[in-house]
C-alpha cells in the first residue's frame, strides 16, 4: 500500500532498480517491472509500460543512475558510460520536454564528480529528490487548478494525466482529485484515447480506485457532450509548452480545445515547469512523436483493419495558446497564455529557486 493512500505506487527506486507499474497491462492485470539497467529502463519507456511526460522524466534520470552504479562495480570511463546512457534514453522519446530536462539537470549534480561510485551516489539521491519532488509540484498545480472550478462542475479529460502520469498525485487528474475532496467536481468525462487508450485503460482505472464519479466516451463523442451542455470544464496535461503558450499534449486534445472554444467551455492546461520548452519559440518547433501503424490498426490483439491499410499515427498534437483558457502550474495559475507572460513566470519561478527549466535554457547537447 502506498504511504500517501492511492493503494499503487507507479514507481518506486530502491537504488539499485525502478520498479514501475507496468501500464501496458493495466487495467487486466496489476504486474510490477524491475529495471535494472539503462537498457531496461529505456525498453520501459519507449513501450509505454511508463509514460506521461514528468513520469518519463523522472524514470530516465533512474536509466542514468543505473548506467553508473552498473560503471562503478565494473571500472572503465565512466563519463562515456554516461555520455552512451544519455544518448539511448535521449532517443526513446521526442515530445515530453520533461524526459530532456530530467537527464540535462542529472548530467549537471555530476558534472564536477571525479568517481564513478560517488556520481551513482548523487544521480541516485537525486532519483529519491525528484520522487518527492513531484508529489509538492503535483499538490500545488491540483490546489492552483481546484480554486478555478466552479462548484459543481462536471469536467472533461483526456488521455491520463493521474499518478500514473507522474509517479506522485497527477497533474490534471491531481485537479480533478482536488476539486472532488473539496466537494466541488460532481462528474468526470473520460475519453478513451485511440489508440493507446489511456483514458480507457488507465484513467477509468484511477478514478474507480479513487471512487470518482465517472463516464468514459469515444473520442469523438466529445463535442457532442459540449453541445449538450454537460460539461463546464477541458482539463488536460501537457507535454511541452512552448514559449508563446502553445501546449503539445496527446493527439486530440487540439480536437477538444477548438470544440471548447466553440461552446466556450473553459479548456485548463495542466504543467509543471518541467514541461516547459523557452527553446521552443512556438508548436510549429516541438517535436511530435510519430508511432507505429499497427497502433491504429490493432484494437488489443484483434486487427481491426488490413496490415497494409496506409496510417498516420502521430502520438501528439499541438494546441495554440489562443485556446487555452489557462496553464496551471506549481507556481500558479497564467491566464491566456503567452510569450511575455510565460518569460515572467520562468523569471519568478528561478528566482524563486523551483527547479523547473530556466528561462535561457536549450537542450544543447
Ligand atoms: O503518450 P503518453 O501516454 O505518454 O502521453 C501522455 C500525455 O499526453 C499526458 O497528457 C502528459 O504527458 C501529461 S501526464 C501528467
Amino acid at each position: 500500500m502506498d504511504e500517501r493512500g492511492t493503494g499503487w505506487r507507479p514507481m518506486q527506486w530502491t537504488g539499485d532498480a525502478l520498479i514501475l507499474l507496468d501500464q501496458t497491462l493495466l487495467p487486466r492485470e496489476e504486474r510490477y517491472l524491475e529495471c535494472r539497467t539503462t537498457a531496461e529502463v529505456a525498453a520501459a519507456i519507449r513501450e509505454m509500460r511508463i509514460r506521461g511526460a514528468p513520469a518519463i522524466g523522472i524514470a530516465a534520470v533512474a536509466g542514468l543512475a543505473l548506467a553508473l552504479r552498473g560503471s562503478a562495480s565494473t571500472g572503465g570511463d565512466w563519463k562515456q558510460v554516461l555520455d552512451d546512457a544519455t544518448r539511448l534514453l535521449e532517443s526513446t522519446r521526442p515530445t515530453a520536454v520533461d524526459l530532456f530536462h530530467g537527464l540535462k539537470r542529472a548530467r549537471e549534480r555530476v558534472v564536477d564528480v571525479a568517481e564513478a561510485e560517488e556520481a551513482a551516489r548523487v544521480l541516485s539521491q537525486f532519483v529519491v529528490e525528484l520522487l518527492e519532488r513531484q508529489w509538492q509540484i503535483d499538490q500545488a498545480i491540483a490546489e492552483h487548478g481546484a480554486g478555478l472550478l466552479p462548484r459543481g462542475v462536471r469536467v472533461l479529460t483526456h488521455c491520463n494525466t493521474g499518478a500514473l502520469g507522474t509517479g506522485a498525485y497527477g497533474t490534471a487528474l491531481g485537479i480533478v482529485r482536488r476539486a472532488y475532496e473539496l466537494g466541488h467536481l460532481t462528474h468526470v468525462w473520460v475519453t478513451e484515447t485511440r489508440p493507446r487508450l489511456q483514458g480507457a485503460r488507465l484513467t477509468t482505472w484511477e478514478l474507480r480506485r479513487l471512487a470518482i464519479p465517472h463516464t468514459m466516451i469515444v473520442d469523438g463523442a466529445a463535442a457532442w457532450l459540449m453541445a449538450r451542455g454537460e460539461i463546464e470544464a477541458v482539463v488536460v496535461g501537457a507535454d511541452r509548452v512552448a514559449a508563446n503558450g502553445d501546449v503539445a499534449n496527446k493527439v486530440g486534445t487540439l480536437a477538444l480545445a477548438v470544440a471548447a472554444d466553440r461552446f466556450r467551455i473553459p479548456f485548463y492546461v495542466a504543467a509543471p515547469l518541467s514541461s516547459f520548452d523557452p527553446g521552443a519559440p512556438e508548436g510549429s518547433a516541438i517535436p511530435i512523436e510519430e508511432r507505429d501503424p499497427a497502433e491504429v490498426l490493432r484494437l488489443g490483439e484483434a486487427w481491426i483493419g488490413s496490415a497494409e491499410t496506409p496510417v498516420w499515427n502521430p502520438a501528439f498534437d499541438v494546441t495554440p495558446g489562443s485556446l487555452i483558457t489557462a496553464l496551471v502550474t506549481e507556481c500558479g495559475v497564467v491566464p491566456s497564455p503567452d510569450r511575455a507572460k510565460i518569460v515572467a513566470l520562468l523569471r519568478a519561478s528561478s528566482t524563486a529557486g523551483e527547479v523547473g527549466v530556466r528561462e535561457t535554457e536549450r537542450d544543447e547537447r
